[in-house]
């Protein structure tokens, strides 16, 4: 994404870039048909035997996520029916996780999506602390690295990593091997580029010290209020 040299350097206006995304991107088509959270919650409890596991027993009762599997609650109901969706049609390879997306139709991949994001994911939105030049995550994350083009990940993904709305996913949670492989899926075309190619571009920037970095980042935080 190409940002307009006015804006380096304010916190405020990097902010205000995932609102603008997330207006441009805009919500669901009117067609879909609003999804049956009450069916989402139970493939998220019972799956759909035999081809789709309970996703409760990897992502957690609450989807709370755990080592090795991402959280989902509270993500955006559209980026997780995107992510489905993608693991469906092998746009982003996954082993275990296209045999499950394959094994559910696209209304109830939007069902248990929804469901999903209906859970509260515990992450209280935090203001950035006093940044310390020499703490690379903390730069990272709060102020990007202008020279490489890499605007800061709370611009996007929220202060305290909490996410912002449909699209811009929640980081606070997601371990550093987790959050590499993603990287490294956008560096070798294994996951789609999502929304207007926005993190494909900043995932090619972004080194394995880089990602480490941040997330020791998030995990130093103190945890917020009200876990899920
Ligand atoms: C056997 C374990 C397992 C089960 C069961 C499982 N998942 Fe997953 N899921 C994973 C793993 C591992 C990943 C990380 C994939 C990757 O690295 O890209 C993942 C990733 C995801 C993602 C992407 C999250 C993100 O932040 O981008 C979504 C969405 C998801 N799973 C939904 C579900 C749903 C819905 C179900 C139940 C229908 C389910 N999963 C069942 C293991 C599982
Ligand atoms: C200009 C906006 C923008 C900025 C800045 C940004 N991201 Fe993202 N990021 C996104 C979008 C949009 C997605 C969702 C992509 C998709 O739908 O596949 C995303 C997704 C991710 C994911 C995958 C989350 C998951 O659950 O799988 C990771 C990891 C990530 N970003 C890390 C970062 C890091 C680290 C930074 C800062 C160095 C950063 N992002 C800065 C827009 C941004």
């Amino acid at each position: 994404m190409n940002l307009p040299s006015a804006t380096v350097g304010t916190p405020a206006l990097h902010r205000g870039l995932a609102l603008l995304a997330a207006g441009l991107l805009g919500a669901s088509p009117a067609w879909a048909a609003p999804a049956d959270v009450q069916h989402g919650a139970a493939i998220a409890a019972q799956g759909v035997p035999p081809a789709v596991a309970a996703c409760v027993t990897c992502h957690g009762a609450k989807g709370e996520g755990g080592p090795g599997f991402p959280p989902l609650a509270g993500q955006g109901a559209s980026y997780l029916r995107e992510q489905l969706d993608a693991f469906a049609d092998g746009t982003r390879a996954n082993a275990i996780m296209a045999p499950i997306a394959k094994g559910l139709d696209a209304s109830a991949r939007a069902d248990v999506a929804a469901w999903f994001a209906s859970l509260p994911s515990g992450i209280a939105p935090q203001a950035a602390g006093p940044a310390d030049p020499k703490d690379q995550g903390a730069w990272l994350v709060e102020r990007g690295r202008w020279a490489d083009g890499i605007p800061a990940c709370a611009s996007c993904h929220g202060p305290g990593g909490a996410g912002v709305g449909e699209h811009f996913p929640a980081l606070a949670r997601l371990g550093a091997a987790y959050m590499q492989a993603q990287i490294d899926a956008w560096k070798s075309g294994q996951r789609p580029p999502g929304p207007l190619g926005l993190m494909q571009g900043i995932a090619k920037k972004l080194s394995h010290d880089d990602i480490s970095a941040v997330a020791q980042y998030y995990a130093s935080r103190p945890p917020s209020a009200g876990q899920p």
